[in-house]
């Protein structure tokens, strides 16, 4: 029967505990991989070291710049920060648009702009002339020696501008920075955002020792014993590891779980064949996923009366918040019809609106366990570093993370975790970690 059909190929996407036990121990492994000096240049997971040791502890004060570049928008932000008293914490930003011209164009067009919307937010607000210390966040794979350096390994999610990969983004920055004459910065931290995110959360909360992204992409890290850090000298204490877990799976570690689906949405991606697991997980993805079973489903005359409209075969029309809004669970049917239609895919019945709301409930599951599994190698990790029988910790998070808290609870049943929501992204984060490095600088009372 239709039914059965359907089902049938819904089921392919849906995964098992033992699947997810399965994908947690691999994840495990890649961690390790990616960590010992031997098998880090073959691991897929880079587990890169971020010089990130200290966490702020409310000393810290004084007014900050900070950039926030690789989520969907691009924000300047003016941070300050009061010292003795915590959460005492002022923001001021501003969102800028990247156009996809720039952020496909060449490097010194990108740092152009990024420089000519920092310039603006200066005159903006009112602090041409004044060399603040800047932080900044750039959510890309970064290779770094230090605080102040990043090496860029990789693009990834929508970016690919050319002349960038295998250059210190600092420079690049610096540079572009030179180029315009028209103020002064003061580099002291460049940190990834899970990295932000991190230090944002674990400002209110000290037992923050995760960061975890779920937006245009997804990624992790967190606190990892130095001893463990086998490509950083020395054993004592602990360093922020960003994880780079988008890109488990590019050596075939999740291809016993992949789709047809999951093949086609690779297929024509910016990057094929690289971040699989981000590709399964993240929100510039899921829509892409949920069309390819539509497109599967009306091509077999399961969905849509048979008919295959214009729009249904343009890629990204699914916008990560139509996935999410469709999925939620009190969403009446009319609602996601009039989803449906604002998509331009009016010739829908009520049985289609089921199905659609179905097809993104799997995907969103799916993807929500997968990352739920892969955050459980990571808490259960931490345990048994500090050889401890029970757990607990917080993780700091950007997106949206209720099904990945009850699979890492599932999955990982000797830790307690508590999920605590950034607010305020990880520029804030970025600034305090400037804090922390420019503090430092001076000994302390
Ligand atoms: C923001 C962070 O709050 O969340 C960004 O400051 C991050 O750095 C982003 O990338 C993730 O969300 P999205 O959906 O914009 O990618
Ligand atoms: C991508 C980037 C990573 C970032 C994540 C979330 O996976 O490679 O650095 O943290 O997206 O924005």
């Amino acid at each position: 029967t239709q039914h059965a059909e359907r089902q049938r190929i819904l089921n392919t996407l849906r995964l098992s505990r033992a699947q997810l036990l399965d994908v947690k121990e691999r994840v495990r492994k890649e961690m390790v991989r990616g960590l010992s000096k031997q098998t880090h240049e073959q691991a897929s997971v880079k587990m890169l070291p971020t010089y990130v040791r200290s966490t702020p502890d409310g000393t810290e004060h004084g007014d900050f710049l900070a950039l926030d570049l690789g989520g969907s928008s691009f924000r300047v932000l003016l941070v300050q920060v009061r010292s003795g008293k915590r959460h005492k914490v002022d923001m001021h930003q501003k969102i800028y648009s990247i156009p996809q011209e720039i952020m496909q164009g060449t490097g010194e067009e990108l740092f152009n702009h990024i420089v000519h919307c920092i310039s603006d937010f200066l005159e903006y607000m009112g602090m041409k002339g004044a060399s603040l210390p800047l932080g900044f966040t750039f959510s890309f794979p970064c290779h770094q020696n230090r605080l102040d350096q990043g090496i860029l390994l990789k693009w990834t999610k929508g970016f690919k501008a050319t002349g960038c990969e295998g250059e210190d983004v600092v420079m690049l920055l610096k540079d572009a920075v030179r180029r315009k004459q028209d103020f002064d910065l003061n580099f002291v931290a460049m940190v990834n955002d899970t990295v932000g995110t991190m230090i944002s959360c674990g400002y209110e909360d000290p037992k923050c020792e995760v960061g975890l992204i779920v937006g245009t992409g997804t990624n992790v890290c967190y606190m990892e014993d130095m001893k463990n850090i086998e490509l950083v000298e020395g054993d004592d204490g602990h360093m922020c590891v960003n994880m780079e877990w988008g890109a488990f799976g590019d050596s075939g570690e999740l291809d016993d779980f992949c789709t047809q689906f999951d093949h086609m949405v690779d297929a024509s991606s910016n990057y094929p064949g690289k971040q699989r697991y981000e590709k399964m997980i993240s929100g510039m993805y899921l829509g892409e996923i949920v069309r390819n079973v539509l497109i599967d489903f009306t091509a077999k005359g399961l969905l849509f009366r048979g008919k295959l409209s214009e729009r249904l075969k343009t890629r990204g029309i699914f916008e990560t918040k139509f996935l999410s809004q469709i999925e939620r669970d009190h969403l009446a049917m009319r609602q996601v019809r009039s989803i449906l239609q604002h998509l331009g895919l009016t010739s829908s019945t009520c049985d289609d609106s089921v199905l659609v709301k179905e097809v993104c409930t799997v995907v969103a599951r799916r993807a929500a366990q997968l990352c739920g599994a892969g955050l459980a190698a990571v808490v259960e990790k931490i345990r048994e570093n500090r050889n401890l029988n029970h757990l607990s910790v917080t993780v700091g998070v950007d997106g949206a993370v209720i099904v990945v808290q009850e699979t890492l609870q599932d999955l990982a049943p000797q830790c307690q975790v508590t999920f605590h929501k950034s607010e305020d992204g990880s520029g804030k984060g970025a600034a305090l970690i400037t804090a922390v490095t420019e503090s430092s600088r001076w000994p302390k009372k």
